[in-house]
């Protein structure tokens, strides 16, 4: 059977641009023993792909290779089996690539119960999910009472961010790029206040947001927001460093705010990448679960259609045109 998969051909400048990619048609093997045929789904569409494509070989993971597939994570269902562990008709998760169809040796799949959608999948059990959880749960240790800002908070992680603090009695401040982000976060999903970060006043906005200062900060993005909250960080605060989004597509990072205040408030700052987490991950994806079972996660899906609109369709991240989870339906 004939199937389409996108190639790495080129590495990227400062923006990802359609000449990265070659676009090729294979033939699905035949199986040997201990192989499965997976089909694929919902492919997800990560930020972190950016630095994926660098020839950056001092990163957390390796670059793709040059004529290799990309690389991504997504949902898939068995099609043949050739496995003990795996039958026709199992869905699972894992690191599929851009493709249609992909051979595994089951390494790094996991199976999905029943009746669980794949948007729930990636919006909540997969990425977005497990690095929220890591990072708030885990990193920050949030304490009833507390308040924390994210940044990037209408995006996929931002969002289940806002949400586990909700959940564990914080005063919850996210920032985003538009008014109807900020709506979507304060009426559906229980943020006690969401903040246009475009807005001409947006020391002011914060400031307000913030009466008792901020106990976590659960850093996205970058850009202006980092600078605002830094200066209201409590004694012992913490800040999550998880994304950089606003840098990713500069030439030169932008400055980061003066240490002072590291040492007056006793802040800790601490970056953390999700691959240095992957034996919790089943553990994280049970604690997820249970939220989601007991309402307390809400998620959306920007669904793009089609394994190319892949292509043009991953710098929606960078321009802030996706609502929700980034991810194509093939
Ligand atoms: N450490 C880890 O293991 C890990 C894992 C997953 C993700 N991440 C990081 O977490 C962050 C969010 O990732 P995600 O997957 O949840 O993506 P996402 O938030 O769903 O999408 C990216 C969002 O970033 C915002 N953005 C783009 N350029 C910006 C800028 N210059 N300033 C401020 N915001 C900007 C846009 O929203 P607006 O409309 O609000 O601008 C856009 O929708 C990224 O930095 C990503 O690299 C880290």
């Amino acid at each position: 059977m004939q199937y389409k998969a996108i190639k790495l051909v080129k590495r990227p400048g400062l923006t990802i641009t359609p000449d990265l990619f070659e676009t090729v048609t294979l033939e699905t093997p035949a199986l040997a023993d201990g192989q499965v045929l997976l089909k694929q789904t919902h492919m997800s569409l990560d930020p972190a792909m950016k630095g994926w494509m660098t020839d950056d070989r001092n990163s957390y993971i390796p670059p793709v290779e040059l004529g290799d597939i990309m690389r991504s994570s997504g949902v898939a269902e068995v099609v043949e089996s050739k496995h003990d562990d795996f039958e026709v008709g199992d869905r699972v998760v894992g690191m599929i690539g851009w493709t249609e169809y992909a051979v595994s040796n089951g390494q790094g799949l996991n199976k999905l119960p029943p009746g669980i959608s794949a948007e729930a999948v990636l919006c909540v059990l997969s990425l977005p999910g497990l690095t929220a959880y890591q990072g708030l749960m885990v990193i920050g240790k949030p304490q009833a009472g507390e308040t924390l800002v994210v940044s990037g908070a209408a995006g996929s992680v931002g969002c289940m961010v806002g949400q586990l603090a909700k959940a564990e009695g914080l005063t919850v401040v996210g920032t985003a790029g538009s008014d109807e982000k900020c709506r979507w976060l304060e009426d559906e999903l229980g943020f006690d206040k969401a903040i246009n970060y475009k807005s001409d006043d947006l020391a002011a906005q914060i400031n307000d947001a913030t009466p008792q200062g901020v106990d976590l900060y659960f850093e996205n993005t970058g850009g202006p927001v980092q600078h605002i909250v830094f200066n209201r960080m409590n004694a012992h605060g913490r800040i999550i460093v998880c994304g950089m989004i606003a840098d990713y597509n500069k030439a030169t990072p932008s400055p980061g705010p003066s240490w002072v205040n590291i040492i007056r408030r006793r802040l800790t700052i601490t970056g953390f990448t999700m691959p240095d987490h992957w034996d919790q991950v089943p553990e994280m994806m049970q604690k997820l679960a249970a939220y989601l079972a007991a309402g307390k996660l809400k998620y959306r899906a920007h669904k793009l259609q089609g394994l190319e609109s892949a292509i043009e369709g991953i710098n929606l991240l960078f321009t802030g045109g996706n609502i929700g989870k980034l991810m194509v339906e093939l």
